[in-house]
């Protein structure tokens, strides 16, 4: 029997996402921004008081929205849990766009805006960072009068580490009189600077939230966009009725309960992410100043087979040769004793360009 599937042109034009390496546990995990110090230990705690019967059920999202909501200083009703930040990202394809709507990115960036539109068979409007990594502003305000329907903004951007301006931003969201601006603030907390505010007085901005970074709760996917009620009751339309499962509720309120560990964890970003650019400032290479827990360095032709000899020794930092220019990586910022390990092995193997 000759069997035809009738798969979306989107889809059979593209090849699968290859997923992230896996077998990293052992290793030095410099590469994916997660937390490396690990989520507070109150998570655990709270994750083994979960009961047969509670997991038979499925899961209720008043409590933990009110309190996720008190949280980030918003209503519950401007408040949406998703599976993830990944997820967070999809909604706005499932309420905005359809094959052929315009959405327009700065790249470098998160990868997944360019992954969803693809998959959603929008029309991708691309502007670059610059050189030193600045934000293209002119160009973003220039191409926002052509209405795309959703512009994607990490802020602060990762890779990049690129932080907006209050000014830069409120420029934007004047000339965003027909597009959906979803801010994605995945590293908010490590810059001292979020939008959410900004939402009872622009309704076509949505922000959007992880607690797979400062909370360290990466592998329970836990996400959410938060916006002002009456635009986000647009997007609630598209959601299903059970997307977050209750683990990730639970640890995420033991985390939320547990402020003190996320600003230490904070602190300690801030106070390593300048100590190592000044370290490499040392050795000569490159970096753009991050408001993330990352940071980008060029380490220039002789990039590429350092980071190979890091991966033999364990050390896993993302290279960004390909998208950004030979020598980008982007490392992520680990405990100090890790950010001690990587620069010992750095030195080791390194040498600047004479
Ligand atoms: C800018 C940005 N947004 C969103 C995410 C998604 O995070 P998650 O799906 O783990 O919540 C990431 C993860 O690296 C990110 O860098």
């Amino acid at each position: 029997m000759k069997i035809h599937l009738p798969v979306r042109e989107a889809i059979l034009n593209r090849r699968t996402y290859e997923a992230p390496a896996e077998g990293r546990s052992n290793k030095l995990r410099l590469d994916f921004n997660e937390n490396t110090s690990g989520c507070s230990p109150a998570v655990r705690r709270a994750l083994a008081k979960l009961t047969s019967k509670q997991l038979a059920m499925y899961p209720e999202y008043q409590a933990p929205t009110q309190r996720i909501a008190r949280y980030f200083g918003v209503r519950p009703e401007a408040l949406l849990l998703t599976n993830g930040g990944d997820d967070a990202l999809r909604v706005f394809f499932d309420t905005f766009v359809e094959s052929g709507s315009g959405i327009l990115i700065c790249e470098p960036t998160f990868p997944m805006y360019r992954y969803y539109a693809e998959i959603y068979g929008a029309r991708i409007s691309v502007l670059r960072y610059g050189s030193e990594m600045e934000f293209p502003l002119e160009g973003v305000i220039a191409a926002l009068r052509k209405k795309p329907r959703v512009l994607f903004l990490a802020n602060p951007n990762n890779p990049t580490g690129t932080l907006l301006q209050k000014e830069e931003l409120r420029r934007i969201l004047k000339a965003a009189t027909h597009t959906a601006v979803v801010m994605d603030e995945a590293y908010a907390e490590f810059s001292g600077f979020t939008a959410i505010p900004w939402i009872r007085k622009y309704p076509q901005l949505f922000v959007a939230k992880t607690f797979s970074k400062v909370a360290g709760l990466a592998a329970l996917r836990l996400g959410a966009v938060i916006a002002c009620e009456e635009s986000l009751a647009l997007v609630r339309r598209a959601m299903p009725p059970f997307p977050v499962n209750l683990a990730a509720l639970v640890a995420a309120e033991a985390a939320l309960n547990d402020g003190a560990t996320m600003r230490r964890y904070v602190l300690q970003v801030q106070r390593l992410r300048a100590w190592f650019a000044a370290e490499l400032e040392k050795l000569n290479v490159m970096t753009y100043p991050s408001a993330g827990n990352f940071l980008l360095a060029n380490f220039g032709p002789g990039g590429p087979a350092l980071f190979q000899k890091l991966e033999k020794q364990g050390i896993l930092l993302r290279e960004r040769s390909r998208d950004i220019g030979p020598g980008f990586v982007r490392i992520t910022i680990g405990t100090q004793s890790e950010m001690q390990r990587l620069l010992k092995s750095i030195r080791k193997e390194w040498k600047a360009p004479a």
